[in-house]
């Protein structure tokens, strides 16, 4: 069974990946599914600013992309300032606001109030929310039936 811990340690490893030459932050997400696996992203930059991906972002495209978005029932997201090196930072990482309407897709469509654990760079400070919380009366696929 994956833990909180677990789902941190493999958004941090996704973020060892992050192409953020830009902003030089880097951020790493981790979905846990239903079935136990594990999904993950990085934020993927480009010269072209407005056109970066968040990782939450590209973990769950690439769910969606195996036919596993209904699946998701956790988030996990870490990051922090690489500018000096290794990622760094005292504060939690809280989803956008766009990747919190993209994951609301994903809670609707499995029908569940996805967890959302973020993390400092350091795991020292996380904090768990639900998804409900994080974007209360949100848009989502009911409002368009
Ligand atoms: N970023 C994420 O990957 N996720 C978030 O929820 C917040 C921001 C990325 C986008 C950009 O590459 C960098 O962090 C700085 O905004």
């Amino acid at each position: 069974m994956t833990s909180k811990t677990d789902l941190i340690a493999a958004a941090r490893a996704a973020a060892a990946h992050a192409y953020a030459p830009y902003s030089r932050f880097a951020v790493g997400a981790a979905l846990l599914l239903d079935d136990g696996r594990i999904v993950t992203g990085c934020n993927f930059e480009n010269a072209s600013y407005g056109l970066a991906l968040c990782a939450e972002t590209v973990a769950l495209a690439k769910a969606n992309s195996e036919g596993d978005l209904a699946r998701v029932v956790e988030v996990a997201v870490i990051g922090g300032s690489i500018a000096t090196g290794a990622m760094a930072g005292a504060d939690p990482v809280r989803p956008c606001g766009r990747c919190r309407q993209i994951i609301n897709e994903a809670a609707q469509l499995g029908g569940r109030d996805i967890l959302v654990h973020c993390s400092s760079a350091d795991g020292e400070k996380v904090e768990t929310h639900r998804l409900s919380d994080l974007l209360p009366h949100a848009f989502g696929p009911a409002d368009l039936v």
